[in-house]
């Protein structure tokens, strides 16, 4: 039953869909449901009554435990009001791992302090067997000089030359705000969110399910890391623009064997154990304060491939962030 969904985005009502797959048969799920904030989400409404919504949540989050296999992550991304009670069903069929804070603005909810962190609850299918690949950022540094950020109490000849792993608060990936480079869509994720979090629970070839499919960003972050995927996604016109984007994408966000993620043309996440295969890509003096331009040596290696999106942005460069 697996093999008709997968590698494609499939119409229709995740619950049913969900209902057709096998128990332990995906690597990883994750969700982005609609939050029941009134958003237009254009042929289908946003407005439940809480219980009528919760209820709803409920029955989906046991099909994807249900469907996800024993090594699997379980990711649950909304606004933390609505992880709050999605913690509370998780809790009795799967084991917490994390509450990852992705620092975003989020819309105001009244009086008091201004929501400014998306949350994506980690959860193991089961603990003691979780596939887990711990992950590296870049060092924040001077666009100019490319001198780091921070001071490290003098201990900087100490630190990776590439950059610090990856904690449970996520600062250095933006919302996708300019017009230009988003689909006619109000909540599109940004494609190097869930290629880290794909990257940090799966394998080549792996099956990464996402049943509020949208405009297809899990699937392109899957397809361009050389994963497979499975979307579901209610709305026809979201279904028919993640087609048309995934039949551009390749499995072609590497340098060298090494799967990585890109932002525009600098590398935002690695996995550590990859690190010693990287560093040949790379012009690291032995001071890391001095590190070289990392982006400018990929570039003119020859030996990085860059997908035709991140081409596009990187010849235009005109990307906007929040
Ligand atoms: C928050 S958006 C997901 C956006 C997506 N992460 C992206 O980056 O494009 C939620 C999506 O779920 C879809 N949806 C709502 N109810 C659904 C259902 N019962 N089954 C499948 N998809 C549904 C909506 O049409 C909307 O596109």
């Amino acid at each position: 039953m697996l093999d008709q969904f997968l590698n494609q985005i499939t119409q229709g009502d995740c619950l049913e869909l969900l209902s057709h797959l096998p128990d332990n048969s995906v690597d990883i799920t994750f969700a982005d449901p609609p939050f029941n904030l009134k958003k237009k989400y254009n042929s289908n409404g946003d407005n439940l009554e809480l219980q009528t919504y919760l209820e709803w949540c409920q029955k989906w989050i046991a099909e994807m435990v249900r469907v996800t296999k024993p090594t699997g992550a379980i990711f649950l991304h909304n606004i933390p009001k609505w992880l709050t009670f999605y913690a509370g069903y998780l809790n009795q069929l799967a084991d917490f791992k994390h509450w990852i804070s992705w620092d975003a603005p989020t819309a105001p909810m009244g009086k008091t302090l201004q929501p400014s962190h998306y949350g994506i609850l980690f959860y193991a299918k089961n603990a003691k067997h979780l596939k887990f690949y711990e992950i590296r950022y870049p060092h924040k540094r001077c666009r100019k000089c490319s001198y780091l950020h921070k001071d490290y109490g003098g201990k900087k000849p100490l630190l990776h030359p590439f950059g610090p792993l990856v904690s449970d608060v996520w600062t250095d990936i933006h919302r996708v705000k300019h017009n230009k480079y988003r689909d006619e869509h109000p909540c599109q994720l940004p494609i190097h969110l869930l290629e880290r979090l794909i990257l940090m629970s799966t394998d080549e070839h792996d099956i990464v399910l996402d049943p509020f499919s949208g405009t297809g960003t899990t699937a392109i972050a899957a397809k361009r890391l050389g994963r497979q995927y499975i979307g579901f996604e209610l709305d026809e016109s979201y279904v028919a623009i993640a087609q048309g984007k995934l039949a551009q994408e390749q499995a072609n966000s590497r340098i060298g064997n090494v799967w990585v993620s890109f932002f525009l043309d600098e590398v935002i996440s690695v996995r550590d154990q990859d690190w010693p295969q990287l560093a040949q890509f790379y012009t690291i003096p032995e001071n890391v304060e001095t590190i070289d331009k990392t982006k400018a040596v990929l570039r003119t290696s020859g030996k990085v491939n860059f997908s035709a999106e991140s081409e596009a942005v990187i010849n235009q460069f005109a990307f906007e962030l929040i």
